[in-house]
């Protein structure tokens, strides 16, 4: 473990756009308010460079200004945003992106998300073309999606030809997504994982994870985000708490053997929160 205040160096792998994007970020759900900023800033400190926020979060205000009060340079942050479903379609989209880098005060938001597919309102491709246009026009750098399945990537994909160059969706020890993530290694789209830690439930507490954090000498929570990093998907656990936060991002300095990799993957049961993208819906 680092001592505090020791800045933690965040690893990076290449988007398919070329962007370079961490290893692993920071959560923000329910972060909000002065303590949600310092929150933020703390993370910053100890060496987060991605921020994960949300229209629906209703922080991005708080996520710009920990931004402008980190002390570190706007470039070598990544600010991610996501658009809602009641922004699909084109011209809603477009506003909603405005809307974002007016609250976040921010000229330029480094990846925009489709927070969820809402298949039902179809209006997911019509949100991409607007997506498209806005990274052509600069305001956004990196363009990807949230809970979308293998079908509405290849929907995406064969519609407008412009491959995603993140899906973010549940991924934690539980529910290890494995075919969706070969889908994204065949296609070029980074994983990202939400609910790394499953929301703490009892995943910590499985018996194979205090194993490893006992060989490993780190905690089962670090065994876990290891496990993230070495399947390929970027995990953005959330903490509030700084110690927390330090010892999310200290994953980088041991590695989990394949076989370790493949103990844990072995405690998939499936989703936690029943959020199938072809029926869970959120506006
Ligand atoms: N795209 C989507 O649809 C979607 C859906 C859900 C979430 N997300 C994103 O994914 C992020 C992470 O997911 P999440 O917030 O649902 O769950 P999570 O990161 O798996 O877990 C967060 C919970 O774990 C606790 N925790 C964090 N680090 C810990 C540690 N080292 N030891 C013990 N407890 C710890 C946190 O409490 P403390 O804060 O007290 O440390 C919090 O209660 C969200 O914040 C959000 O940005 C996206």
């Amino acid at each position: 473990m680092s001592e505090n205040g020791h800045m933690l160096t965040i690893p990076t792998v290449t988007l398919n756009d070329g962007t370079a994007f961490p290893e692993l970020g920071l959560g923000t759900y329910n972060l909000r308010g002065a303590e949600g900023i310092a929150s933020v800033v703390a993370a910053v400190e100890a060496g987060y460079r991605l921020l994960d926020t949300a229209v629906n979060y209703e922080n991005e205000r708080e996520v710009g200004e920990a931004v402008r009060t980190s002390g570190v340079d706007r470039g070598e942050l990544l600010v991610t945003t996501k658009i809602p479903g009641r922004h699909h379609g084109y011209d809603e989209a477009v506003q909603s992106t405005h809307a974002s880098l007016a609250v976040t005060g921010l000229d330029y938001l480094d990846l925009s998300l489709i927070h969820w597919p809402n298949p039902s309102v179809d209006k997911y491709v019509d949100t991409w073309r607007a997506m498209i246009d806005l990274r052509e026009k600069q305001l956004v750098r990196s363009i990807g999606v949230s809970n979308f399945t293998e079908e509405m990537l290849t929907r995406l994909i064969d519609e407008t030809g412009v491959v995603p160059a993140v899906n973010q969706v549940e991924l934690h020890p539980y529910f290890p997504q494995g075919d969706l993530r070969a889908f994204h290694t065949a296609h070029g789209i980074r994983t990202e994982s939400w609910s790394p830690l499953a929301r703490r439930s009892e995943l910590l507490q499985e018996q194979v994870l205090q194993e490893l954090a006992e060989i490993n000498g780190v905690t089962p929570t670090q065994v876990v985000l290891r496990w993230h990093v070495q399947l390929g998907s970027t995990p953005i656990p959330k903490s509030a708490d700084a110690d927390r936060q330090r010892e999310n991002a200290d994953v980088f300095g041991f590695a989990l053997t394949d076989d370790e990799v493949a103990a844990i993957s072995a405690l998939e049961r499936g989703r936690l929160w029943n959020a199938d993208p072809n029926t869970h819906e959120e506006m």
